[in-house]
């Protein structure tokens, strides 16, 4: 009896253990991200493709994909960056949107509530690959399958390996969907559409993206010529939407303490502070007053 007892046990122990074995090799499920070689060049899960790197399973299962999920990943394709860059646990070491998928959830001035890949390109295909931005997968908004297509962007606005300007390849990157800042006066074709595009309305003026403030030679109407209106660079999107900096609780353009990712102060080099709305004056006096007492209200 005793005996029989043993083999049974032996047998149902051999059992469990060619089971077990079994189950360690399986690999239809997702699996955990290694930043080790091979997956280090780079190491990111986003491109860096190889035949034996291990990135795929990292998000997608082929057989063991959750039923709730969408193209056979753990959950929906706007949820799919949370478990790694929108949680206090997540694998990534860069985390956005203050770790609370809440913040993107809801629209509000301070964020972009668009899904995450309306702007990045999760397999790192067709992206701005300025170097300083190459490793963010932003769309390239030059690419076919730019939602606009801008024909005369600012030559240093450069998204190719080749660009050197950052804030320039950045704002190339903001005009794929917001094309009608992107100029200065009578900025409309025939069409009445912005220069260069199709389809988005016009015409308008937008505010005047330069460096070049130093004498203010107004092409448009103004009786002030040759003084000084401007104490800072508008050049750049970032030049005026700059709050936000790359800490998790605020971080630009995700989620931001500004108002339109907007600071707010007295005068260019001022103490400046998150704009609580994007209408208070703050917003234009940091570069239209030189000091407490130059500038608009001032000198002009
Ligand atoms: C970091 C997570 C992640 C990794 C790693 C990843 N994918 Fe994806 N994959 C996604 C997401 C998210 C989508 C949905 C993309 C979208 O809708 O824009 C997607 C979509 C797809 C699609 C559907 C087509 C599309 O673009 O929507 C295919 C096919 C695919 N992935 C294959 C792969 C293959 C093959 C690999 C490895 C070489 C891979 N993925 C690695 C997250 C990932
Ligand atoms: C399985 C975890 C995982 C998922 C899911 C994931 N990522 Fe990542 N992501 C990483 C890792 C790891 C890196 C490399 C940076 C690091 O070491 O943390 C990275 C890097 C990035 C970077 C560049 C960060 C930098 O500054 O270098 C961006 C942008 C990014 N991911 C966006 C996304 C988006 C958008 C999604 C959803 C479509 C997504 N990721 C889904 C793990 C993930
Ligand atoms: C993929 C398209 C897309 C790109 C690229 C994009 N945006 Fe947006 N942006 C939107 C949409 C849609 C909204 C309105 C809904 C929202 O706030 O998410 C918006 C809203 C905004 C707002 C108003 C925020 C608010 O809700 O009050 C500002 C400011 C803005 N974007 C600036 C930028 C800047 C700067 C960039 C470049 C870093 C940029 N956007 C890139 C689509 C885009
Ligand atoms: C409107 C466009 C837009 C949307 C929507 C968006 N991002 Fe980004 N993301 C950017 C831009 C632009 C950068 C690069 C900012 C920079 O480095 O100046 C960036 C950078 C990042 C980075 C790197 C941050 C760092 O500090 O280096 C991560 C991670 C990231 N995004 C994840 C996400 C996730 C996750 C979502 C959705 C929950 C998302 N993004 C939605 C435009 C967007
Ligand atoms: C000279 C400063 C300045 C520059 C440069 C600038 N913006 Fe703005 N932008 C503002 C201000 C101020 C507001 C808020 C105005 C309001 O709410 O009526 C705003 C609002 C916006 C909005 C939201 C309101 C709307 O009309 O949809 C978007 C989107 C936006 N800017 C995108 C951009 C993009 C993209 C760039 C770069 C190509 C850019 N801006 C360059 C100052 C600027
Ligand atoms: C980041 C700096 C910056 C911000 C913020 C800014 N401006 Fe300007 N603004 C400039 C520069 C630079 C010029 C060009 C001055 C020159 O040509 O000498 C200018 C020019 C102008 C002009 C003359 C434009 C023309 O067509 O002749 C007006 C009007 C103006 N700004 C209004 C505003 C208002 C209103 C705000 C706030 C909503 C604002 N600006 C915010 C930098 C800025």
């Amino acid at each position: 009896m005793k005996k029989t007892l043993f083999v049974l046990i032996t047998a149902m122990v051999l059992v469990f253990a060619f089971a077990a074995t079994a189950m360690a090799n399986t690999s239809s499920g997702t699996i955990t991200w290694s930043a080790a070689a091979p997956n280090n060049s780079p190491a990111t899960p986003h491109k860096g493709y190889a035949y034996n790197t291990q990135k795929c399973l990292v998000c997608h299962a082929v057989h063991k994909a959750s039923p709730t999920g969408q193209v056979l990943l753990g959950d929906t394709v706007a949820n799919a960056c949370n478990y790694c860059h929108v949680s206090t646990t997540g694998v990534s070491t860069v985390h956005v949107y203050n770790n609370d998928p809440a913040t993107f959830a809801t629209d509000t001035v301070f964020n972009h509530s668009n899904k995450c890949t309306a702007c990045h390109a999760v397999h790192g295909a067709d992206t701005v690959n300025q170097p300083d931005l190459s490793a963010k997968i932003l769309k390239d908004p030059t690419a076919a399958s730019a939602e606009f297509q801008i024909e005369s962007l600012p030559s240093n606005w450069d998204v190719t390996s080749e660009g050197t300007d950052r804030a320039g390849a950045l704002s190339a990157f903001c005009t794929a969907c917001h094309p009608y800042f992107t100029g200065t006066y009578a900025d409309s074709d025939a069409d009445g559409n912005v220069t260069g595009s199709s389809g988005v309305g016009g015409p308008y003026n937008s505010h005047i993206m330069t460096s070049d403030f130093a004498s203010y030679d107004p092409a448009n109407g103004a009786t002030a010529t040759g003084i000084q209106v401007a104490w800072a660079s508008s050049a750049y999107c970032t030049s005026c939407h700059d709050s936000g900096a790359d800490t998790v609780a605020d971080n630009f353009p995700h989620l931001t303490s500004g108002a339109r990712f907007m600071k707010s102060a007295e005068y260019a080099g001022a103490a400046a502070t998150a704009a609580a709305s994007p209408t208070q004056d703050g917003v234009c006096l940091k570069c239209h007053r030189g000091s407490a007492d130059t500038g608009v209200q001032f000198d002009f």
